[in-house]
């Protein structure tokens, strides 16, 4: 796998309906939610379509360490949760590559997210900047009424934050902020990070078990 190439950097998913997936990471707070999210596709047979910005790319290492680097990530991923992310393929591409697959609708990539979101890609997002190829991707899904899920991190939030926010629900995405719940008792880092990449792969429409469901 390169940083700025595609490669399938995990074996191949096994026959069947395959689903596509891009996940942009930029560079909020909260690489954890990234890798877990990614994880969690990629056990559940997806093709992931990974773009990761700069500062992205910083976050991942300043807050995972190096072995989470881009071009490190497919080890990291095996390493940290297992064999069962081999069921997926994770295909990287540059952000600045804004030609790339994902960049047009007539590529089938059912649905997208972008975790964590950072204010500046969701301002991007809100106004239909396309400068880059995660601003360019989540466009097309808007465009083509495909799921977008973005999960902004900031606190506070200033009124333009704000309003990117309400602007990217009008225009159909899912606002899915990076607000961890502690009713469910998580002792770990893990576990606050397994709860936000349920909720996101739930609104990508897969089913997990990364949190059991509140039963009353
Ligand atoms: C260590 C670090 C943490 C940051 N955390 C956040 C954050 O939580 N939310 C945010 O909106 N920006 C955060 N930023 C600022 C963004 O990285 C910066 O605005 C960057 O230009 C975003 O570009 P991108 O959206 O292309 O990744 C952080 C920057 C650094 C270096």
């Amino acid at each position: 796998m390169s940083a700025n190439g595609s490669g399938a950097g995990l074996a191949g998913a096994s026959g069947g309906v395959v689903r596509r997936v891009a996940v942009g990471v930029t560079g909020a707070s909260g690489a954890l939610y990234a890798v877990r999210t990614v994880a969690a596709l990629l056990s559940a047979g997806v093709e992931v379509e990974l773009v990761v910005s700069e500062f992205g790319r910083r976050l991942l290492r300043d807050e995972l360490g190096e072995t989470a680097a881009v071009d490190a990530l497919p080890d990291y991923l095996l390493n940290r949760y297992g064999e069962g992310v081999r069921a997926g393929t994770l295909t990287v591409h540059s952000n600045r590559d804004v030609g790339a697959s994902i960049a047009s609708g007539s590529y089938m990539c059912e649905s997208m997210a972008i975790v964590p979101c950072s204010m500046k890609t969701l301002a991007g997002v809100a106004h239909g900047l396309s400068r880059t190829l995660i601003e360019r991707a989540a466009d097309v899904m808007l465009k083509e009424r495909r799921p977008l899920v973005v999960v902004p991190r900031e606190t506070p939030m200033s009124l333009p934050q704000l309003r990117n926010m309400v602007a990217c629900a009008e225009a159909g995405a899912m606002v899915l902020p990076a607000m961890p719940a502690f009713y469910q008792g998580p002792r770990t880092l893990d576990d606050l990070a397994d709860f936000m990449a349920g909720k996101i792969v739930s609104a990508l429409g897969f089913s997990h078990q990364l949190y059991p469901p509140w039963t009353g």
